[in-house]
């Protein structure tokens, strides 16, 4: 039996004894997962190139063969059909009737990461990992336009209501808004600096969650931020609301599901939902009772999604979210979202990409003896004060110190510098 099946049996028979049950037979990991609008069926994509199409009740499945790589994505269109897109660079478009192939999508030259029908059932948008966002006739199978803008790969894609933007997320940090009619894009909406992996449109917000942790809800009219649900430092793979968009679950790196009530934006689950490795897979059953998750295992599992607090089991330690605004200065914000991914503010954490800043002002640049810095840090030769500091993040560190491993990043309000480097002071 598979890893996450035994924990579950282990520790949470009596929460799950009648509700969880496990979609079995891929012969991969599950990437993706999508349940049909009359609940009745759901779509499982895996690396073993194969699209799962189940029957929810029975959990009787259907194999839909025909890509020649890696699926990482599947979802229901209406009129019984079906679209996958993977590895191969390939869009497949399936009749969920009959399980045959119907149509086969060609053009992206890298994978197809993500799939959005549009609200009116007629087009289909592809987030591909060569930069490019594709728009296709369903009826027809022909591509209407290309979506280019992204400066790296588009990992997923969203339709606004009305079907006439549509928003996309990319490892270039950026989440863009786009105007369907004519190509255009709309605005940069988002720059979040690292790449962001998911997004998902709710009543008038939009929530994205990118490879920091980052997790965060905007008003999707006017951009401004809602809610910044960012509970850890671990990546944030997917996102799944609930059928009557009362919640919110988002699956990260770790294996860890968070579920948020989207009108309060209070935290109201948070548990382990695989024994290891991330959760890719995410999506409600119809009912919004259940939660259907995949990850590095060979099987989507299904299971109750409101077990996070009444399943203190599951629930392995206690988090809140990161950033409360109430409870943060600006000076720690700053230090939260720029450099905390990098850099401890601990004596002894060395298991972070940058060295820790702890006793940073007055230390000789490139000084620490268990860290090994680029030459460049090394033969700076002065030490950090505020002053110095203020000019790392003025000029950037590729200005000012130009050959060291930092990343280009600068903080260009001044008070924002000024803060940070309070912030520093007082923890350091
Ligand atoms: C993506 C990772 C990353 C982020 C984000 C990052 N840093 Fe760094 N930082 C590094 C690395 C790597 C080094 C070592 C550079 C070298 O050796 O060339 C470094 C070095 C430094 C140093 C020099 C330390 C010493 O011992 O000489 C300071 C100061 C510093 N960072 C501050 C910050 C601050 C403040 C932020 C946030 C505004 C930040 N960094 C964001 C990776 C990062």
């Amino acid at each position: 039996m598979r890893a996450l099946a035994l924990v579950m049996a282990l520790v949470a028979a009596p929460v799950f004894a009648a509700d969880f049950r496990i979609l079995e037979g891929h012969g991969g990991p599950v990437m993706s997962a999508d349940v049909s609008a009359d609940g009745t069926r759901a779509l499982t994509a895996s690396f073993d190139n194969s699209v799962g199409l189940w029957t929810l009740g029975n959990d009787e499945v259907r194999w839909l063969e025909g890509h020649a790589a890696a699926v990482k994505t599947a979802i229901f269109l209406p009129g019984g059909l079906a679209a996958s897109g993977g590895d191969d660079f390939a869009i497949l478009l399936w009749d969920v009737v009959t399980g045959t192939l119907r149509t086969r999508l060609e053009g992206h030259e890298g994978q197809v990461a993500a799939l959005a029908v549009s609200p009116d059932g007629t087009r289909l948008a592809s987030a591909g990992w060569d930069g490019a966002i594709g728009l296709w006739d369903i009826a027809t199978g022909e591509r209407t336009g290309w979506l280019m803008g992204h400066d790296g790969a588009v990992n997923d894609v969203v339709f606004s209501d009305d079907g006439a933007s549509l928003w996309s997320a990319s490892a270039d940090g950026t989440v863009r808004l786009w105007d369907i009619a004519t190509g255009a894009e709309k605005r940069l909406v988002v720059r979040h600096g690292f790449g962001v992996n998911t997004l998902t449109l709710g009543d008038a917000w939009l929530a994205y969650g990118a490879v920091d942790g980052g997790t965060r809800v905007i008003d999707a009219t006017t951009g401004d931020d809602l809610a910044d649900l960012t509970l850890d430092r671990r990546p944030i793979l997917t996102m799944a609301l609930s059928p009557d968009g009362s919640e919110l679950s988002v699956g990260d790196g770790q294996g860890f599901v968070m579920t948020v009530d989207t009108t309060s934006w209070d935290l109201i689950g948070d548990y382990r939902a695989a024994a290891n490795g991330p959760v890719w897979a995410l999506s409600y059953t119809s009912d919004g009772k259940s939660l259907i998750a995949g990850g590095i295992d060979d099987t989507a599992y299904v299971f109750p999604a409101h077990n996070a607090l009444d399943a203190p089991i599951m629930a392995t330690e206690t988090r809140a979210f990161l950033n409360d605004p109430a409870k943060m200065s600006n000076g720690e914000r700053q230090f939260q979202r720029k450099c905390s991914i990098c850099h401890s503010l601990a004596d002894d954490d060395t298991r972070r990409a940058g060295p820790t800043l702890a006793g940073l002002f007055g230390r000789k640049a490139g000084s620490l003896p268990d860290y090994s810095y680029s030459e460049t840090v090394q033969r700076l030769g002065f030490a950090w004060t505020e002053d110095t500091v203020d000019k790392l993040f003025d000029l950037g560190p590729d200005h000012f110190i130009p050959g060291s491993k930092m990343p280009m990043q600068r903080i260009t309000r001044p008070e924002d510098r000024q803060d940070l480097i309070e912030f520093l002071k007082d923890n350091t």
